[in-house]
């Protein structure tokens, strides 16, 4: 099963990626995770990234579609894979498509994750992650059962995102109003397009995406 997660940022796609493939063994790809691994790593990629995420503007396609070409031929897509953050422009869904055409797969569902403006930047403030195994934690909605301790692997030391903050989370709401929000009539015309409720409890948004995926939605 391939699907894509659209959806602005702090709408929750890397949160319910994450349970899907906890759920169905498939990989989540996120090209924000892979940008910032490269980063973090010093290489050419990284250091070209660095600037362009920190000011909230979108890195070039041909550097996206090339990691992303080398990403699903891992081993551990073979069941399949969930984007998510990609793709984010005209050029990168089209490339898409062209990948798993030559590749012989098919993309199953695209799932929009709808967010008011408002909440996104309230969310996007408030998260935090275990420098340790990188789970994910909120001020408000999700705090660790003991405060400054990880509840998955105990660690206490915890990171911000440096584009986190509310400057340049403005300006990734704009990219993605102007560049991205155009995919969902592409996909919507292929007839892969759904969209859940982002609003909602994670909880309900996981449920959601399940009945889309069971095809009782
Ligand atoms: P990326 O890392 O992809 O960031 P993003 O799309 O801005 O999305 P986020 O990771 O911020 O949010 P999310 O939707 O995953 O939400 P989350 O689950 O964390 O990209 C970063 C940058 O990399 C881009 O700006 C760009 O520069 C570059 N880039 C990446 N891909 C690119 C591409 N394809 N092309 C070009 N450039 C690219 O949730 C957010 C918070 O809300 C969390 O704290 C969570 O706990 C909480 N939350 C989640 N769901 C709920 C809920 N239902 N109720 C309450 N709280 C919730």
């Amino acid at each position: 099963m391939n699907l894509i997660l659209l959806g602005p940022p702090g709408a929750g796609k890397g949160t319910q990626a994450k349970r899907l493939e906890e759920q169905h063994g498939i990989a989540q790809i996120s090209t924000g995770d892979m940008l910032r691994a490269e980063v973090k790593s010093g290489s050419e990629i990284g250091l070209k990234a660095k600037a362009i995420m920190e000011r909230g503007a979108l890195v070039p396609d041909e550097v996206i579609t090339a990691m992303l070409a080398a990403r699903v031929s891992r081993p551990d897509c073979a069941k399949g894979f969930i984007l998510d953050g990609f793709p984010r422009t005209a050029p990168q869904a089209e490339a898409l498509d062209r990948m798993l055409t030559d590749k012989g797969l098919r993309l199953d569902h695209v799932i929009e994750l709808k967010v008011d403006d408002a909440v996104l930047v309230e969310r996007i403030a408030g998260r935090f992650t275990c420098a340790n195994c990188g789970t994910g934690y909120h001020d408000s909605f999700k705090r660790p059962a003991k405060d400054g301790v990880c509840d998955s692997c105990g660690g206490t030391e915890f990171t911000r995102r440096a584009d986190d903050k509310a400057e340049t989370v403005a300006a990734r709401l704009e990219a993605y109003h102007r560049q991205t929000a155009p995919l969902l009539p592409y996909y919507a015309a292929q007839g892969k397009l759904s969209a859940v409720d982002g609003m909602a409890s994670m909880d309900e948004v996981g449920r959601q995406i399940g009945a889309i995926l069971s095809g009782k939605a």
